[in-house]
């Protein structure tokens, strides 16, 4: 199969991937996280095709995207109140709602749920895209099964290339990190996700609310868990990552000591200098969630070399973004952390 490709800055070109999807093709599509490998999300046929293209576990459900909040009515039921409050105040953008399906939706897109997972990004070209389409698109992130989501279209051409019938190139993902997910459907809101939006906004707006344990903790994988794509080895390069906490000063004596031939450095641009002869990769700054959010997958991706077999990463802590980073680096680390402590 020949991977077409489309610029989301055509309008012909959005009509064209429109058209595939239509036709029950696969078209990888740029949102504000990170890029999708959409189909038509009501067409078991094409849905199967992404789980194919990505090597994916089929119980391992998908998010529904949608071009306006009010297209919520057409795939939910028994929508809550607090549902339509945060589509007035996050959508367009990176929150995703998990309610009550209904039935046109396959199983195969569910994964046989009696819930849906439900988003409008914020990408403009993407909803326009979507409307033509006159579906909602099912679209996992477009990355190969268990490789750190893609970013750019250049990602999604090294992984899919030959795989799916075309690309619409959006340019570099602003949030980088794959949105947030909010369970509706218990007794009190859950989130089994974090993502661009931040677990702070969240509380703002609905009051207190669970957070999943997969969130921050490794799971068995054989645990029975609300997001089924959170017990999965995620987002990781082949490399072993090893998280290094404590300050700059503690963690760079700590690494340094051990550094050899075959290591890697990911730390925040800050720290540089830290690293001279380490051959250092900074994913953003220290002070802005939203730039270390915006590269870690990049950066994952250029440390995903044959050549490098451990990574030692640094890694924000607290809220708002920094919460999402943390959560996606400890993954890739499947948790593993070592605290450097003052004295290395
Ligand atoms: O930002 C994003 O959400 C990106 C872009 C493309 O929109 N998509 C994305 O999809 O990250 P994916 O398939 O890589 O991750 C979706 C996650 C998985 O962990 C899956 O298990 C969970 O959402 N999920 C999907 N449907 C669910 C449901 N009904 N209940 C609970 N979790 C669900
Ligand atoms: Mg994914």
């Amino acid at each position: 199969m020949n991977t077409l490709l489309l610029s989301a800055e055509k309008e012909e070109d959005i009509v064209k991937a429109a058209a595939l999807i239509r036709a029950g093709k696969l078209v990888a599509i740029p949102t504000e996280t990170v890029y999708g490998l959409g189909a038509n999300g009501l067409d078991e046929d094409a849905v199967l095709h992404i789980f194919e293209a990505k090597g994916r576990p089929q119980d391992n459900p998908l998010i529904l995207h949608i071009s306006e909040p009010k297209q919520m009515e057409t795939i939910c039921h028994d929508i809550p109140a607090q549902a339509w409050l945060l589509a007035e105040h996050f959508w367009p953008g990176p929150l995703t709602m998990v309610l009550p399906v209904r039935e046109l939706v396959p199983k195969r897109t569910t994964a046989g749920l009696d819930t849906v997972a439900v988003r409008c990004p914020r990408t403009a070209a993407t909803r326009r895209m979507i409307e033509l389409a006159g579906v909602p698109i099912a679209a996992p992130s477009a990355n190969r099964s268990g490789k750190p989501s893609t970013t750019t279209a250049a990602h999604v051409l090294h992984d899919m290339d030959g795989r799916i019938d075309a690309i619409l190139d959006g340019g570099a993902c602003e949030v980088g990190v794959e949105s947030t997910i909010i369970d509706l459907t218990g007794e009190r809101p859950r989130l089994l996700r974090p993502g661009g939006v931040t677990p702070e906004e969240l509380t703002a707006l609905l009051g207190e609310i669970d957070v999943d344990r997969a969130v921050l903790g490794q799971i068995s994988n054989d645990a029975v868990v609300r997001a089924p794509g959170m017990k999965y080895k995620h987002y990781a390069p082949s490399a072993e990552v090893y998280i290094i906490s404590g300050s700059s000063e503690a963690a760079a004596k700590y690494i340094r000591k051990r550094f050899s031939a075959g290591d890697a450095v990911l730390c925040f641009k800050e720290e540089l200098p830290l690293y001279a002869g380490c051959n250092p990769t900074a994913y953003g700054s220290r002070n802005d969630a939203l730039s270390l959010s915006a590269g870690l997958f990049a950066a994952l991706r250029d440390l995903d070399t044959p050549e490098i077999k451990t990574i030692y990463a640094r890694c924000p802590e607290g809220g708002g973004v920094a919460y999402a980073v943390e959560n996606r680096l400890k993954k890739a680390a499947a948790f593993r952390v070592v605290d450097a402590g003052a004295d290395a």
